[in-house]
């Protein structure tokens, strides 16, 4: 549904967005990682149309960002919340709305309904009548969400929908990207929030200018090859770990002979092995666990490698 191939945007002389390829499939929530001046708020101007790529190609659908009459078929099919929300600020919620609603011909009735509808979602709909200019930066948030919404776009993107909402809020808007899931949607977030990425995102990519990685957010934890697998023992035994040593080279125990980390290939699969064989030397397992890195490692890392 969305496509970047070899996507770069220079400013003059700084390349802001390097040669750029990924894609995202319909109904996918793809999330776009990266630290301040990454690229990402330059990247999405790109797909939505609002700044021309320098080189490569970007598709939403059908049609290529770079043509003048596909760029209308794309703001069709799109919704965006920006990153600086920009209401008209003496007109109330709802008729900030529905001056959107019409400006993408929509009749007074599907106006109506598909107002109704976001702005109840979102908790809105008692303050319909109030200015927009007078919400707090949190409910104006809000209120961009749901201008993004009210034509029905297939594809949404959102620039850091969560990051001046309290935590409850937050919460709201991340069911709510759940539920325009179910809707088969695609959307794509870009985000610092790490945790916010991981719970709701099929696909993740890294960028700082360049692309860092893409994957799952489980392939991703797995690229910096820190997982392990953890095993408690109910009273310290460095026979154990002396008899274990050679077949589980990663083997280490902790300064109080309490918990055992092993580093296998496949840690999930070779938990049984690894239990079996601490009792079989004589340790007594009181818990096993996999322990992963985060994604928060992973990105550190992959951020890092490319600073030094
Ligand atoms: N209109 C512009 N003119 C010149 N430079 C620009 C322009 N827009 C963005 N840049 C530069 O491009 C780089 C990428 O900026 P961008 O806003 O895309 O980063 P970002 O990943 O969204 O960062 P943040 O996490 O802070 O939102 C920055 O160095 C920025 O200064
Ligand atoms: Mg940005």
């Amino acid at each position: 549904m969305i496509e970047a191939k070899g996507l770069t945007k220079k400013f003059g002389e700084l390349t802001a967005v390097d040669a750029v390829t990924f894609s995202v499939a319909e109904g996918e929530v793809f999330g776009f990682l990266g630290p301040n001046g990454a690229g990402k708020t330059t990247t999405v101007r790109m797909l939505c149309c609002l700044i021309s790529k320098t080189s490569g190609e970007a598709r939403i659908g059908d049609y290529d960002v770079s043509k003048e009459q596909d760029s209308i078929k794309i703001r069709q099919m799109i919704g965006v919340v920006p990153d600086n929300v920009g209401l008209y600020e003496p007109l109330s919620a709802y008729k900030n709305l529905d001056l959107y609603g019409r400006l993408y011909g929509m009749t007074e009735m599907k106006r109506r309904e598909s107002i109704q509808r976001y702005l109840t979602m979102l908790g809105l709909w008692e303050k319909r009548d109030v200015p927009a200019g007078t919400f707090s930066k949190g409910m104006k948030q809000k209120l961009a969400i749901a201008r993004a919404l009210i034509h029905d776009p297939e594809v949404l993107f959102m620039d850091e929908p969560t990051a001046n909402l309290d935590p409850e809020s937050a919460k709201t808007v991340r069911d709510f990207i759940m539920e325009l899931k179910k809707e088969k949607r695609t959307i794509f977030l870009n985000s610092h929030n790490l945790d916010e990425v991981e719970k709701v995102c099929d696909k993740i990519a890294i960028l700082n200018t360049k692309l860092m990685a893409t994957g799952t957010p489980a392939e991703l934890e797995g690229m910096v090859g820190a997982r392990k697998v953890m095993i408690g023992l109910a009273q310290a035994n460095g026979a154990v770990v002396e008899s274990l040593s050679k077949k589980y080279p990663g083997l280490t125990a902790s300064p109080d002979g309490m918990t055992l980390t092993f580093a296998p290939k496949d840690p999930e699969g070779q938990i049984p092995d690894i239990v079996e064989a601490v009792v079989r030397a004589g340790g007594r397992v009181r818990s096993a666990a996999v322990e992963g890195s985060t994604l928060e490692a992973t990105y550190l890392q992959l951020v890092r490698r490319d600073a030094s």
